[in-house]
């Protein structure tokens, strides 16, 4: 399997890796099928991501999805960290073998249940604003690498 540059740096150098205490928002989604466990965190100002981290427990691409992920949402207000799209990761990261392009759809996801958190935390309904969260997906139609198809 072939990655990219970028995918190897994020990969052997990830940002923004460990909790952060005072997170104010935060996200976990799994795959029940390959196992993968990415968690965000993010701390939230003024509806804007002052500083964010993850903890991901799952292969090489979602590593470097998450540490690119984080890289582009820090310092971003919500509505626009909303807008962001696994195929906008996978470009940042210059492209992802076709086979781990479901390991992005994790940080797209653990993204939105960070925001969708921190809305419930304020006792607002998290729903209308971020949408419905894909956990525990089974994305095989979309090119899951986990090699376990059943
Ligand atoms: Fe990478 Fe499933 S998330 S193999």
């Amino acid at each position: 399997m072939i990655y990219s540059a970028k995918v190897m740096e994020h990969f052997a150098n990830p940002r923004n890796v460990g909790e952060l205490a005072d997170a104010n928002g935060i996200g976990e989604i799994g795959n029940a099928k390959c196992g993968d466990i990415m968690k965000i965190y993010l701390k939230i100002e003024n509806d804007t991501i002052v500083d964010c981290s993850f903890k991901t427990f799952g292969c090489g691409a979602a590593i470097a999805t998450s540490s690119m992920a984080t890289e582009l949402i820090k310092g971003k207000p919500l509505d626009e960290a909303l807008k962001l799209t696994n195929k906008a990761v996978v470009e940042a990261l210059d492209g992802l073998p076709p086979v781990k392009i479901h390991c992005s759809v994790l940080a797209e996801q653990a993204i939105k249940a960070a925001i969708a958190d921190y809305y419930t935390r304020l006792g607002i309904d998290p729903t209308p604003i971020v949408g419905v969260i894909d956990n525990d997906h089974d994305h095989h139609d979309i090119g899951c690498g986990c090699d376990l198809d059943d």
